[in-house]
């Protein structure tokens, strides 16, 4: 018999589905930590390598294990002649989204390991993932741009080399720790849409590739990672700061969504927007036009959470994809390279729910409630219908 309604919970609201060792999301404090230290204090000491180390094995390194890991990363930092090659034909009008989902999964086909499903070859595969995938796309943006491909140095970090293979120029410190910052800011989140898709498609006991390859289709979305490209196109769109007003007049009227607002968990402000507005602030003081997309974006905020609280909504905020397109356009990045971005990043913190979720596995099945056509029905042949 079809089950009623009572154990019905759209978008699995308040679902607790696994426990995790990796992050906490304080949605009443507006607090995140990682492995129990908090988003602050990470994103103002560390670099992306100290944060993955700290997600892969719990602990922050010492300088000689974090010697050890980045020699890990270096030595998968380069790609094979054969993708560089598929990625020469990918189509130019491809999203570079689309790109880094097909070119993992070609990772996976280039992986002599990939049958291997012991924890250390899955350890190896994870360092793989998380230096090629940088790769994948600034050679993409390379070849499409027709600039001369870059090769990846050794003589940078991971954050640092991102910037020098997409621009082909080694970035400045200043920028280097920016993006460095926004890259640890992005790595875990809780049970985020991706990093559940991720666990979903890791409890069937498939390769770590393609949980992977899921969770960047997941991440993709508007509502998630495809928020923050979304959120420069507004501000783009509005072009003088008198027009911001209207403009969110005229969504709220209409009832649409506004990008970089909102969150399921959080209910204040999201710390790591209020993190991502702060390096905005200092970093782009130098460049007009990015001052101006800067008040933009401010101005916005202002406005929006005034019409937001006036309708009594006092649990819509910023969330971490508002100013991240700012900081991104200001690091001369194309619009639609911020969502890689944040795949760059969250991929750590999907291997490490990969581990999670392998270490005690049961396979995600949940079921839904049946409201079709009547059960038993009579079958009808093809010549009566
Ligand atoms: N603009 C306007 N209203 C919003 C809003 C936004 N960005 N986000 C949520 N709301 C409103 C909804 O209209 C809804 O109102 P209602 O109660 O009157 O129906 C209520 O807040 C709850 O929204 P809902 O979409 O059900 O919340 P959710 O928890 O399912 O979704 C998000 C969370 C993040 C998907 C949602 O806030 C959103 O779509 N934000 C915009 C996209 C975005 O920035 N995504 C990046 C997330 S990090």
């Amino acid at each position: 018999m079809p089950e009623n309604r009572e154990n019905y919970f759209p978008g699995l609201e308040g679902v607790n589905i696994d426990t995790t060792r990796l992050s906490f999301v304080d949605g009443k404090q507006g607090r995140l930590y990682y492995c129990g230290y908090t988003i602050e204090d990470l994103a103002a000491h560390c670099t992306f390598e100290e944060v993955a180390y700290l997600l892969f094995y719990g602990e922050l390194p010492t300088s000689k294990q974090l010697y050890d890991f980045k020699s890990l990363l270096l030595a998968e930092r380069y790609l094979d002649p054969h993708l560089k090659s598929i990625i020469t034909l990918t189509p130019k009008t491809g999203h570079p989204m689309a790109v880094l989902q097909a070119l993992t999964a070609q990772l996976a086909m280039h992986d002599r390991e990939i049958a291997d499903k012991s924890l250390e070859a899955k350890k190896r595969k994870a360092i793989r993932i998380i230096a090629k995938l940088p790769l994948v796309v600034t050679y993409f943006e390379n070849v499409r741009t027709g600039m001369r491909t870059m090769e990846p140095r050794d003589d940078l970090g991971h954050a640092a080399n991102y910037l020098y293979m997409l621009r082909g120029k080694e970035p400045t410190p200043e920028e280097e720790k920016v993006f460095d910052t926004a890259l640890i800011l992005h790595m875990d989140h809780g049970c985020n849409n991706s990093t559940f898709t991720c666990r979903v498609v890791s409890s069937t006991e498939a390769d770590i590739y393609s949980a992977v390859v899921a969770a960047i289709g997941s991440l993709s979305g508007p509502l998630h990672g495809g928020a923050n490209e979304r959120v420069i196109r507004m501000l783009e769109s509005i072009e003088e700061l008198d027009e911001v007003e209207p403009y969110i007049n005229d969504k709220v009227e209409k009832k649409e969504k506004i990008m970089g607002f909102g969150h399921r968990v959080y209910k204040v402000m999201d710390p790591r927007a209020k993190i991502l507005r702060e390096l905005a602030e200092d970093f782009v003081v130098d460049d007009p036009a990015m001052n101006k997309c800067l008040k933009k974006a401010n101005l916005f905020y202002k406005v929006a959470e005034e019409r937001f609280q006036k309708q009594g909504r006092m649990d819509i905020w910023p969330n971490v994809d508002f100013f991240s397109g700012v900081l991104y356009k200001a690091l001369g990045l194309p619009r639609d390279f911020f969502t890689p971005v944040f795949a760059i990043s969250r991929v750590v913190g999907w291997v490490a729910h990969h581990f999670e979720q392998v270490e005690d596995n049961r396979i995600y099945r949940p079921r839904f409630i049946y409201e079709g056509a009547a059960l038993g029905r009579d079958f009808v042949p093809m010549n009566k219908r």
